[in-house]
């Protein structure tokens, strides 16, 4: 996967290309992070990128000509790519666009800076927005590293297990289960026993188990986007007895105590 950036800011992706999984992703070659200084494509002494808006009101717009200069050129390296402009109005990157993205050979991703980019670059050269959240910020050069590091670790190869993406959190719309590490005893408290078991098949009962309660918690929301198999359907039945259970060993009280009235 060939990830091409245009930016005015190429110096901030040294850092993001010298660390981690993306590091050694670039290194065996299952990915490349390619920028492209949008400023090399502007015109005259200065070479300026921006330009006040027509129609007046605050704040600077990227110019269309150096945008479409870096375009092509990013196009012509790699023909088979898609261009994708970081913008606040795009639609809301998640896993599931992390997981299309993949699949392409080669994503050029388009950084604005200012009020935005010409509108003209929006409709002739660009394929697709994205948003990472809603809320703006100062240019899409983090966006784009967000979206870089989530799309690379898909790359089969660029994690180590050859299972870790597929387990992730959203991967399938739960939540992925609790983790531990040594020492088994952390300030008093315990790793879970069963994790220590050797029990294969009761630790992936319990993996499941964690993964749906956290789900159930904390994003209800997936949940109830999520076809359940079999097995999860049994452990909801099950909390839902034993949350009855409790339910009914309650103590009797009066209609009054209950509503909390005196
Ligand atoms: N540029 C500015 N804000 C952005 C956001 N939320 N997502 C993507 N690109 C942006």
């Amino acid at each position: 996967m060939n990830f091409t950036v245009l930016t005015i800011f190429p110096e901030m992706f040294q850092l993001f290309r010298a660390h981690g999984i993306i590091k050694r992703a670039i290194e065996r070659n299952k990915i490349s992070v390619s920028t492209i200084n949008i400023r090399d494509f502007a015109e005259g002494r200065h070479q300026v990128t921006d330009d006040r808006p027509y129609g007046g009101g605050c704040g600077m717009v990227m110019k269309p000509e150096p945008l479409a200069g870096a375009i092509r050129s990013a196009k012509k390296k790699s023909p088979d790519s898609i261009t994708i402009h970081l913008t606040p109005q795009g639609r809301v990157f998640n896993q599931k666009v992390a997981q299309q993205f993949a699949l392409y050979d080669g994503l050029i991703l388009v950084c604005g800076r200012y009020e935005g980019i010409d509108e003209r670059i929006c409709q002739d050269f660009i394929d697709d927005e994205i948003s990472i959240g809603d809320y703006v910020l100062t240019g899409g050069e983090l966006a784009s590293m967000v979206l870089i590091d989530a799309v690379a670790r898909l790359i089969p190869g660029v994690l180590g297990g050859v299972d870790s993406a597929e387990k992730d959190s959203f991967s399938d719309d739960l939540l992925e289960h609790a983790q531990y590490t040594r020492p088994g005893t952390f300030e008093d408290k315990n790793v879970p026993e069963v994790l220590l078991s050797g029990n294969h098949k009761k630790i992936e009962e319990w993996k499941l188990e964690t993964s749906l309660i956290r789900t159930f918690l904390k994003r209800k929301d997936l949940l109830k986007n999520r076809l359940l198999t079999e097995q999860e359907i049994e452990i909801l039945k099950k909390w839902c007895l034993d949350i009855e259970k409790i339910i009914h060993s309650q103590p009797l009280r009066s209609t009054n105590a209950l509503s909390g009235s005196q």
